[in-house]
């Protein structure tokens, strides 16, 4: 186990022993490659460079209550990574190879899979480039797939404590038909002057409406949205929104629960009726919002006063956890055990 000051960690690179690596050429990928190098050497002239012909994915590993390192649903961030993959006409990898490759990366690096009592966890970071040469616009048939990791805490400082959001609209994250429903580099590009603008203002994320009408919630910039009322928890159905492989697993744990579970427009105004509401995604697990500012309406939407989550929120949170590092049954097939 390395020497790290596990608890201290926040989401940020961190060198490990290793990353893996496929390559595709000439209709085909190569053999699985295992190194210590942290560069990629590339030619200039690479499509991804130019023309943004890159995808990635996230996903976590976590040392269990019992000492098992676990990965939660691999085999999700694979399917979406063929998706988006598809999408910008790259090679896409199969599951099995994309899960192999996962597993193979946390099990070369189990030195720094964070023990179970920090509440860390090993992020992975599968990145899909457009390797070929180009100059002109058009798809390539040669690309790098490579499985990096690094030892995480908290996404939004602080952890479970209450974020701030603003609804911005003088810039959009995707637009209707779009890319914003697969994992594309350019999505994080076009969100970042907003968000830039946003933590001047002291918030930490950006709350993103749909594009064509500026009327409904769509999603954060690194996270989807759910609200919770009357035992119901909703989240935004969009063709514009990355589909949450977190948001999937807390429907499910909500229903499990008990709760109604709705996908559905929400309108913006709608904000004001949620008792809790919160981001979830793999890195920020789920943040409770203490508010939602809506400067241009002059409004504000208050869901904690005290920057502590709802109890709803802290019931998911907990289930999805405990799932997590083994302290509940996996009941829906959703563990790899890699070691
Ligand atoms: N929405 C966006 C834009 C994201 O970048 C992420 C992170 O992956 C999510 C939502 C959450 O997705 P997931 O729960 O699969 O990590
Ligand atoms: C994740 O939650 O895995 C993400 O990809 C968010 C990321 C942009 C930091």
């Amino acid at each position: 186990m390395e020497n790290i000051k596990w608890g201290e960690l926040g989401f940020a690179y961190y060198k490990t022993a290793f990353n893996v690596r496929y390559h595709y050429a000439n209709g085909q990928w190569s053999q699985m490659q295992v190194t210590d190098d942290e560069y990629i050497k590339m030619h200039m002239s690479a499509a991804c460079l130019h023309y943004g012909l890159e995808i990635f994915e996230g996903l976590k590993a976590f040392r269990g209550v019992d000492g098992k390192v676990r990965l939660f649903r691999p085999d999700e961030n694979a399917k979406r990574m063929i998706n988006s993959a598809n999408r910008l006409c790259l090679p896409a990898p199969t599951v099995e190879q994309f899960v192999e490759g996962c597993v193979e990366c946390v099990k070369r690096n189990l030195d720094f899979v964070p023990p179970y009592e920090t509440g860390a966890s090993l992020y992975l970071r599968p990145t899909l480039l457009g390797t070929k040469t180009c100059l002109g616009v058009r798809a390539v048939d040669e690309a790098d797939l490579i499985i990096f990791c690094a030892p995480v805490g908290p996404y939004f400082k602080g952890g479970m404590a209450a974020i701030k959001a603003l609804i911005m609209r003088d810039q959009d994250r995707a637009a209707p038909r779009g890319t914003g429903d697969v994992k594309v580099g350019g999505n994080y590009a076009s969100s970042i002057w907003s968000l830039e603008e946003a933590h001047r203002k002291g918030f930490s994320n950006v709350l993103y409406l749909d594009a064509a009408t500026h009327s409904k919630v769509e999603e954060f910039g690194a996270a989807n949205f759910f609200g919770i009322k009357n035992n119901t928890y909703v989240t935004p159905k969009s063709a514009s929104i990355l589909p949450s492989i977190t948001n999937k697993s807390l429907r499910q744990i909500a229903a499990d629960l008990g709760l109604t579970v709705e996908e559905r427009d929400i309108p913006v105004e709608e904000l004001a009726t949620f008792e809790e509401a919160g981001a979830c995604g793999t890195a920020a697990v789920i943040s409770p919002i203490s508010y939602i500012d809506d400067p241009e309406k002059n409004k504000r939407y208050t869901f904690s006063e005290d920057g502590k989550p709802g109890p709803i929120s802290q019931q998911l949170y907990t289930k999805l956890r405990n799932i997590q590092y083994g302290i509940e049954p996996d009941t829906h097939g959703w563990i790899t055990i890699v070691d």
